[in-house]
């Protein structure tokens, strides 16, 4: 048993050699290695059983299909559904076919989706957004009009906007997986698929608020937070606090000393570290409900980075409160200690 754990495939990535798990995915092989070699991802999620071959932009060539079987394969691959051999070459970025495919896709998840950056809550952490900066075209070929939707009201606290939507089932499967009572999905086929909650039930659990982290685009918005700002004015901190329903780590978004709204962490990949509960998204935004940790690390290639700042600078109601300022002196040492 031992010695079958101990197996691993040596895979190729753009040039850069990875050793990995069998059962791995080109895509997760690729996220070992981490950096500009690791393709886009807009509808897998690795904390999502089954999520992911929806949307194509992970799509790479394999050049070297194994060891055993050198054969390329033939077609492109989509990266987060197409485990590694191993011996496998993999292109990515260094195939002018991939990014030429990639910009394919772009566009076509463009057709419908509206370009209402100026004024989404999502713009500066739309996955689509930074997708088609790096490889859209300014101009479309599609003649006909864009499909549009009424705005829905999923309950008091999320609003979906399903022109935005582009149908990578995320949030179908965070209620699948993360609520006991599922009461939206995908009806419909094709260019007539939605997203719909069977005549508007509204989506009522502990955990239904984290479609929002996990929605790629603005199609799933926050209504406590909508409207507030714009991301890259706010200041994001790490905080946590005891809570009996989830692990209570979340990030808190700053606009001056207002906490005006909480998300899940998320790594490097974009994705939650762990799904938080409904009551510290939305009902907990005093301070004083939180043990503050630390800036969050925000990649410097992010629009919310323009606001990035290396030294803590406690809100007012932490430098006035003594057991606040000690529970953040404590915590800090802790997270220093982590280092
Ligand atoms: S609403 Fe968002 S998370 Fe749900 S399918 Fe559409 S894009 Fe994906
Ligand atoms: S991330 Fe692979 S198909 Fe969407």
């Amino acid at each position: 048993m031992a010695e079958a754990e101990d197996v691993k495939f040596k895979v190729t990535i753009d040039g850069i050699p990875v050793e990995v798990a069998p059962g791995t995915t080109i895509l997760n092989a690729a996220r070992q290695i981490g950096g500009d070699i690791v393709p886009p991802a807009m509808c897998y999620y690795s904390k999502l059983e089954g999520s992911g071959g929806k949307c194509r932009t992970c799509l790479v060539k394999v050049s070297k299909g194994s060891e055993k079987d050198p054969r390329p394969m033939p077609k492109l691959v989509a990266s987060c559904r197409t485990t590694v051999m191993d011996g496998m070459e993999v292109q990515n970025i260094t195939s002018p076919e991939v990014v030429e495919a990639r910009k394919g896709v772009v566009e076509i998840l463009l057709i419908n989706h509206p370009l209402d950056c100026p004024i989404c809550d999502q713009a500066g952490e739309c996955k689509l957004q930074d997708l088609g900066y790096e490889h859209g075209s300014a101009n479309t070929r599609y003649e006909f009009d864009r499909r549009t939707f009424e705005r829905i009201d999923l309950g008091d606290k999320i609003q979906l906007h399903m022109n935005r939507c582009i149908l990578c089932y995320r949030c179908v499967y965070v209620a699948n997986q993360l609520t006991d009572q599922r009461v939206h999905g995908i009806l419909g086929r094709g260019d007539h698929s939605e997203i719909s909650t069977y005549i508007e039930n509204v989506i009522d659990n502990d955990y239904s608020g984290n479609v929002i982290d996990v929605c790629p685009v603005g199609a799933l918005t926050d209504k406590t937070f909508r409207f507030k700002n714009r991301v890259w004015f706010t200041k994001p901190v790490d905080a946590h606090r005891d809570c009996p329903t989830c692990s209570g780590k979340v990030t808190l978004w700053y606009k001056g000393e207002e906490v005006i709204r909480v998300t899940a962490r998320k790594d490097e990949f974009g994705e939650v570290e762990e799904f938080i509960c409904n009551t510290c998204r939305f009902d907990q935004k005093k301070t004083s409900d939180w043990i503050l940790e630390e800036p969050t690390e925000i990649d410097s290639r992010s629009v919310i980075s323009a606001n990035h700042y290396e030294l803590f600078n406690p809100p007012k109601v932490v430098k006035e409160n003594p057991i606040l300022q000690q529970q953040n002196r404590e915590q800090l040492a802790r997270t220093e200690k982590l280092k």
